[in-house]
């Protein structure tokens, strides 16, 4: 396994890859690997002939007061997990590397798909997301890219990138990954004091709340959010940012629950802020 940190090393190594006929995989990370990043790597081994991991804590998508120095950082760690996978390269690029400071060049995805749900709170985020991944997409030219559910509103947010830009990339949506008592994985849950763990489940169980709900031919989208803010206000140290109910493709609220829909929601348990969603599919009537 190559480790590189220069772009443009990296890009040699990969066009030589692709000139030799290679299928290339991408995942891009900000490190700090738990099982929800091996998935993705996992699926793109199956799928590739070569892997390329990037890693890279994105300065550009994180807001002032957020957590960018005291991000988890371990990239020997990191390392030992991505070479027993059989990844081919790691990326893992320094920021002045990344943005040299004549950088002055911002991809933005406009509109309600990127200003709703997370991007109320966070407001440059998505634009420094389809900034850096637009970068690993110039500098890897892969076949094909992989991203988590888990960042729901990512996920949409890049396909619309692709899409808009005729960017030559497949884009791989991955299932999310829990742990035992249904917490989404996330580099963030080792900000969680133990009784705060206890309480972050709160996310999942109610999402599981509203989907039995839903299954038991509930269609009003108020009273889906109205029953999970409900359980989530006695939940221990939790605060709400955001419950709600949007259609997959544009992240419109929805009114009423029917065809492809997203529930997600932000909750900030003691200081993390944690984020969990759940997409279903429901027959229209
Ligand atoms: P990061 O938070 O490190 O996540 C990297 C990828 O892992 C994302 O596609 C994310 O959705 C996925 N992932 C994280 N937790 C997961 C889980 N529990 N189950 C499944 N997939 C999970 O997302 C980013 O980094 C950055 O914004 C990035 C895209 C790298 C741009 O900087």
């Amino acid at each position: 396994m190559k480790v590189l940190t220069a772009p443009l090393e990296t890009q040699n190594y990969c066009r030589n890859r692709r000139a030799e006929g290679k299928q290339i995989g991408l995942v891009p990370t900000m490190g700090f690997l738990h099982e929800g990043h091996l998935s993705l790597v996992r699926g793109a081994r199956g799928d590739n002939d070569c892997v390329v991991v990037s890693i890279f804590v994105n300065p550009t998508q994180f807001g002032p007061n957020e957590d960018f120095q005291s991000y988890p950082r371990d990239l020997e760690r990191d390392c030992c997990l991505l070479e027993a996978e059989g990844v081919d390269l790691i990326f893992a690029p320094t920021a002045e590397e990344m943005y040299p400071t004549n950088s002055a060049t911002f991809v933005e995805v406009a509109g309600s798909i990127t200003k709703g749900l997370c991007g109320a709170s966070r407001p440059n985020h998505f634009r420094g997301v389809t900034t850096v991944v637009s970068k690993l997409f110039n500098v890897v030219h892969p076949h094909r890219a992989y991203f988590g559910q888990k960042d729901a509103q990512q996920l949409a947010v890049i396909k619309r990138m692709v899409s808009d830009l005729n960017m030559d990339i497949k884009i791989v949506p991955m299932p999310i990954i829990r742990e035992p008592d249904g917490l989404a994985m996330s580099s963030r849950n080792r900000y969680l004091n133990p009784e705060a763990r206890r309480s972050a489940t709160v996310l999942h169980r109610s999402l599981q709340l509203a989907k039995g709900l839903i299954e038991g031919g509930e269609r009003n989208a108020e009273k889906v959010i109205a029953a999970i803010r409900e359980m989530i206000e006695q939940a221990k140290l939790a605060r709400i940012d955001y419950v709600e109910i949007v259609d997959v493709e544009g992240l419109e609220p929805v009114e009423e629950i029917e065809g492809e829909i997203l529930i997600a929601l932000a909750v900030f348990i003691s200081e993390p802020r944690l984020i969990d969603n759940l997409h279903i599919r429901v027959p229209s009537k």
